[in-house]
């Protein structure tokens, strides 16, 4: 046992066990209180864990915002989010205090890119349900028409977002001889289009040409039901759709009229709205949906990675000096004593 007092070192909140790889930078250098439970912290728990915190260290299931920043008072320093996405944090709120907030970006971006195309293929030829009809125990025979899906190969894929996962999707096309589309709120430079072999659209004409797509935009006001019923109306009836960004972007509703109906013939969903999905989610009785828990970065190496930065993040926060990544750089003009 130290004989240092935990007092001089800063108080963190750890809303999760995350891998040692972060975990053990952060408890040799902060007093900090992880929260153990799988679940994560009820929201009065939240918020009486952060009183006094000089760090929090948050997932993407923890809402911060106002109230949770007043709870947590003056000392608050930093916010460092275990995730690329942020769509859980008022960044807006971190700033005006303040306060700089920090993600993940980069660490998970192949991994996600990994489990898209997993998601994809699983979609477009109907692996889950092929499991499913042999665990069953309805496997007769080899049939002409069991099963019958579309080639992922040689097909149109539209990507919408097209920032460092969307790329890194649109890189794995090239193995599948594959025409790359791709709608995004900033256009890539002349250079990456080349390389990657990837031609920009609007989102109707992507959403009409393309027998898969795969959404990669983050979450906000302007994402928030990109693919409504009108877009999904535009789809091929035999089309394809991924989503690992995040769940709101689809009208979840709207999609399971649409493969209900034969609107579009599939999809995969990594993230759905709200999470994790209501299990009478219309959506978990059609069989042409196939639907994993937010997954995608969830490989041994990656979530190791992830916690490195979040450690970083983390501690540099504590400690007065610059995130390595931050979100809201601006936040350093806006603080009270800059
Ligand atoms: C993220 O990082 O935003 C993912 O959704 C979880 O890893």
């Amino acid at each position: 046992m130290s004989d240092a007092p935990t007092n001089e070192r800063p108080r963190v909140f750890v809303a999760r066990r995350i891998p040692d790889a972060g975990l053990e930078p952060i408890l040799a250098a902060c007093a900090a209180d992880v929260w153990e439970d799988e679940l994560p912290p009820p929201r009065e728990e939240l918020l009486r864990r952060v009183a006094g915190c000089s760090g929090l260290l948050a997932l993407l299931t923890d809402r911060v915002d106002d109230e949770l920043l007043d709870a947590a008072g003056p000392r608050l320093r930093v916010v460092s989010n275990y995730a690329v996405g942020y769509d859980n944090v008022d960044v807006a709120a971190c700033t005006r205090r303040g306060i700089p907030v920090g993600n993940t970006p980069g660490a998970l971006t192949e991994t996600t890119a990994d489990l898209a195309w997993a998601l994809l293929m699983a979609a477009a030829r109907r692996v889950a349900e092929g499991d499913r009809y042999v665990r069953a125990g309805r496997w007769r025979t080899w049939g002409p028409r069991l099963l019958l899906g579309s080639d992922v190969h040689g097909a149109t894929l539209g990507i919408v977002g097209f920032g460092r996962i969307g790329q890194a999707v649109a890189r794995r096309a090239a193995g599948f001889g594959m025409t790359v589309l791709y709608w995004s709120r900033t256009r890539a430079a002349p250079g990456v289009e080349r390389s990657l072999g990837a031609t920009y659209v609007e989102l109707g004409e992507l959403l009409a040409r393309s027998d898969l797509v795969s959404l990669h935009v983050s979450l906000n006001e302007g994402t928030r039901h990109l693919i409504d019923a009108a877009a999904l109306v535009r789809m091929r009836p035999t089309a394809v759709l991924v989503n690992t960004a995040r769940g709101p972007v689809v009208d979840q509703a709207a999609l399971a009229e649409a493969l209900r109906e034969g609107t579009i013939a599939a999809a995969a969903l990594d993230v759905t709205d709200p999470e994790p999905i209501a299990p009478d989610d219309p959506l978990l009785s059609l069989d042409n949906c196939l639907v994993v828990p937010h997954i995608a970065s969830a490989s041994y190496a990656t979530r190791d990675r992830m916690a490195e930065l979040a450690a970083a993040n983390l501690l540099a926060g504590v400690r007065g000096e610059r995130l390595p990544n931050p979100v809201n750089p601006e936040a350093y003009d806006a603080r009270p004593d800059s």
